[in-house]
């Protein structure tokens, strides 16, 4: 895969466009999450490697194509990484999944981490990092880090807004992860929030504050 894809699809645009509008509730861009997120999965997933299993139609034996391989490991960066999260796991019900805890401190902008748990064998799965706000990319770093610590070698990014200082420093602490996003933003704010983006995407979803 490339090192960034960006998913153009009419349907994903639009609902991206529903989710930035602060008129959205929070019942609704949870929803709008969980559609979306199942929809960048489909171009994630695009090159999954595939075998024949054998099998009999009502007609007739054939070799039909199936996923080959381990389980592919869905991790949620906690906590806005769980809207994702849900909707990918209704498309691949049988992925293993963890959680990597990171809050980020508000004044260095660093992340500071809090939990983390993964399935096993990570070294022979397609591990599938989610996050929907790609920014300063500390946080994506650090994660992407301690996956890489527990043996994953083909790691894959999953998120919904994506800023161009995140994607560099992505791309230069993890040039072999492609990332999948819906939109690439201009720029972070002071505050290193994405804009124009969609605000705190776990308090949009949460209904938080
Ligand atoms: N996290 C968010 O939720 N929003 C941003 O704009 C940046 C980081």
């Amino acid at each position: 895969m490339d090192h960034l894809t960006h998913v153009k699809h009419p349907l994903v645009q639009h609902k991206l466009t529903l989710m930035r509008d602060k008129a959205t509730s929070t019942a609704v861009f949870r929803q709008l999450l969980r559609e979306i997120s199942q929809l960048l999965a489909y171009e994630i997933t695009r090159e999954l490697p595939m075998t024949t299993r054998a099998i009999e139609t009502p007609l007739q034996p054939m070799d039909a194509p199936v996923l080959s391989g381990r389980k592919l490991a869905l991790v949620s960066i906690l906590r806005a990484g769980n809207g994702l999260l849900d909707g990918i796991l209704e498309l691949v019900p049988s992925a293993r999944v963890g959680f990597v805890g990171l809050y980020r401190d508000e004044e260095t902008l660093q992340p500071v981490q809090y939990y983390f748990k993964a399935p096993d064998h990570l070294d022979e799965r397609l591990v599938i990092a989610v996050d929907p706000m790609l920014a300063t990319g500390n946080s994506s770093v650090a994660a992407i880090d301690l996956l890489k610590e527990k043996g994953a070698k083909d790691i894959r990014f999953l998120c919904l807004l994506a800023a161009p200082e995140g994607i560099a420093r992505m791309k230069d602490a993890h040039p072999d992860v492609p990332i999948v996003t819906a939109a690439v933003d201009e720029r972070l704010n002071e505050k290193g929030y994405i804009t124009p983006g969609l605000g705190d995407a776990g308090d949009r979803m949460f209904g938080t504050k």
